[in-house]
C-alpha cells in the first residue's frame, strides 16, 4: 500500500505535522511526504503544453510526484485553513494537476487508470467554517482518481490548545487511518 500526504503547511513542528506526524506509523506499507513550503516546485503557468502533450512542461521536483500519484493507494490532503480556505502554497503546487484535467478533457485519455482512495484533513485556529476548503481539497482528489473520499477531518481552535490533546482526536485520526488501511 502507497500513500500520499501533501502538507500545506509551512510550520514542520506545528499543528497540521503534529496529525501528520501521529498518523504516519499507522498506515500501512510506505508514505511519501509532501512539504509543499519547501519543496521545489513551480506553479502552473496555463502554458498549455499539456493541453496536447503528456506530463508537464515544468522539470523539477513534481515530475517524482506525478509517478507516485499515479501508482499510489491513497492521497491525503492535510493543511491548516488560511482565510477560509487551504493554503495559497497547497493550491500553488496542486495547480500543476491541471495536467490531468486537460489530459481527460482535451486528448480524451486516462492519465490515471488506478482508483484511489482520498482524505482531507484540516486544521484552523478558531470554529472557522471549513466547507470552502473540504470542497476544494475533494475536487483535487477526484482529479486525481480518487474515487472513494472521507467526509472531512477536522481539528479547530488550535489557538486555545494542541490538536492532538483535544477532546475526540484520537478517535478522528483513527477513522482516517482505518479508512486508508481499507478497514
Ligand atoms: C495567513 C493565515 C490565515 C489564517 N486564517 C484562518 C482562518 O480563516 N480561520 C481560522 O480559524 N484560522 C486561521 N488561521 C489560523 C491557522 O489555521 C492555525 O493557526 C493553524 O493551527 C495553523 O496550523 P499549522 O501549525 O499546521 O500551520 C490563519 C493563519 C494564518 C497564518
Amino acid at each position: 500500500m502507497k500513500t500520499l500526504i501533501f502538507n500545506g503547511s509551512p510550520r514542520l513542528r506545528g499543528d497540521t505535522m503534529s496529525l501528520i506526524n501521529a498518523i504516519i506509523p499507522k498506515l500501512e506499507g510506505e508514505c511519501k511526504l509532501v512539504n509543499v513550503c519547501t519543496s521545489k516546485i513551480a506553479p502552473c503557468i496555463d502554458c498549455r503544453y499539456c493541453w496536447s502533450h503528456n506530463g508537464c512542461a515544468f522539470i523539477d521536483e513534481m515530475q517524482n510526484i506525478y509517478k507516485y500519484i499515479e501508482e499510489c493507494d491513497n492521497i491525503i490532503i492535510a493543511s491548516p485553513i488560511y482565510f477560509g480556505e487551504l493554503t495559497g502554497q497547497l493550491l500553488s503546487v496542486t495547480s500543476r494537476l491541471q495536467t490531468y484535467f486537460c489530459a481527460r478533457h482535451f486528448r480524451k485519455e486516462t492519465p490515471i487508470t488506478k482508483p484511489k482512495r482520498g482524505a482531507v484533513l484540516l486544521v484552523s485556529g478558531s470554529d472557522t467554517d471549513m466547507s470552502n476548503a473540504y470542497e476544494t481539497a475533494s475536487g483535487l482528489l477526484k482529479e486525481i482518481n480518487c474515487t472513494e473520499i472521507l467526509e472531512p477531518v477536522m481539528f479547530k481552535n488550535t489557538g486555545e490548545g494542541r490538536p492532538l490533546e483535544s477532546e475526540g482526536a484520537a478517535e478522528k485520526l483513527t477513522k482516517l487511518v482505518d479508512f486508508m488501511n481499507g478497514i
